[in-house]
């Protein structure tokens, strides 16, 4: 599959009116994206779980206007305009008009919400990105009379893509993978793919308890880090190691192999900070309740034999993961010992789910 493909053949435009509403998911992932070339097309593949509870849903309302050179929109962010969101979107819209010409034929009047509290700490750019892409590909649909779904999902996540790399494993569930590997079948470094092999018992409806531990702005962006890693002494090595983990990942995701699947995933999220901490300039992202929660983790692992293990994303949030069948035992981990390093002892219980759906 090339680019080119993803330029539709638009029959009519006459469609002088149109709205959609989808909620898309956040993801978090188990091996990571760190690291990119233009246009965010990654430097490893990437998996990830596919979240249920933490969404954004996004409504755009299509008008038709005349044909003008620059995407025209308004933003509404729960309710209120919210004019300092759009310039990352006019950088989606301009990144992807080649592939969706109709969007120079309509103003569109975005509103979207996200299930989680406003600067959580939890990324917004997956769910978000991927919540346009599901809307701008309906109206696609309808322009081109295309009812070939499987396609209309690998456009949408090829077009959540380019809005943000991590929104392109957003669209499907439960784990997706993003990024060319020569052992996932179908994969591309242009858009997520669903898992394609049958995932052992214990890792379906996997548990992700999000400890809210830091809910500020993030001192440096994920763009800022993809970017540090150009001319980062260790990249070429974590790269390299980034696409093993993801083979070793695939058969412990086969074979339901627990105690596997901790060391690797730890050991990701370790990594991920690792190469913030040893970038130029250097930077840190976890925060003291970061390091506290881990060694909870550990000591409770150590005494009850639970399979809990944690991962990290950009950020001080620490995810803990957990089959289901633990999910009471956890709930009081959670309450007794976690929740106090929480800023205000919050957490959102989440778990493995199954990507866009139409409301
Ligand atoms: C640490 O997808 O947010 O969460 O492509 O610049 O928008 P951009 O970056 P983004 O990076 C996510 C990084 C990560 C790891 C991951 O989700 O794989």
């Amino acid at each position: 599959m090339n680019t080119a493909n993803f330029i539709p053949n638009i029959l009519e435009y006459s469609l002088e009116k149109a709205t959609y509403k989808w909620q898309t998911p956040s993801n978090i992932a188990l091996v990571k994206y760190w690291g990119k070339s233009d246009p965010q097309i990654p430097k490893n593949a990437s998996i990830s779980f596919t979240l249920n509870n933490c969404h954004t849903t996004t409504q755009i309302e299509f008008i038709k206007i005349e044909s003008t050179e620059i995407p025209l929109f308004e933003l509404f962010f729960e309710g209120k305009k919210k004019d300092d969101f759009k310039p990352k979107i006019a950088t989606f819209f301009d990144r992807i008009k080649k592939y969706c010409p109709y969007l120079l034929e309509y103003k569109m009047i975005i509103h979207s919400e996200n299930s989680f509290p406003h600067s959580s700490g939890i990324a917004s750019s997956a769910s978000g990105m991927s919540a346009i892409a599901m809307c701008l590909i309906h109206l696609e649909k309808e322009l081109t009379l295309n009812t070939d779904d499987a396609f209309l999902k690998q456009k949408a996540s090829f077009l959540s893509r380019l809005g943000s790399g991590s929104a392109s494993r957003s669209v499907e569930g439960p784990i997706v993978v993003w990024g060319k590997h020569p052992e996932i079948v179908g994969s591309s470094d242009l858009y997520g793919v669903k898992f394609p092999y049958p995932i052992a018992p214990i890792f379906q409806d996997f548990q992700d308890t999000i400890l809210l531990v830091d809910k500020g702005e993030k001192q440096v962006s994920s763009t800022v880090g993809h970017n540090l890693m150009i001319d980062h002494p260790y990249a070429e090595n974590r790269f390299k190691q980034a696409n093993e983990n993801l083979s070793i990942l695939s058969k412990i995701l086969q074979e339901g192999a627990i105690e596997e699947f901790i060391k690797l995933v730890e050991s990701e999220a370790l990594t991920l900070h690792a190469m913030m901490l040893t970038s130029q300039p250097y930077f840190i992202l976890m925060k003291p309740k970061t390091l506290e929660i881990i060694n909870e983790i550990w000591k409770y692992r150590s005494e009850t034999k639970s399979n809990v293990c944690f991962t990290l994303d950009a950020g001080a949030n620490v995810h803990l993961l957990y089959p289901k069948k633990e999910k009471e035992s956890i709930a009081v981990f959670i309450q007794e010992k976690l929740s106090q390093y929480c800023q205000n002892n919050q957490y959102i219980n989440d778990y493995s789910g199954l990507g866009s759906s139409k409301i």
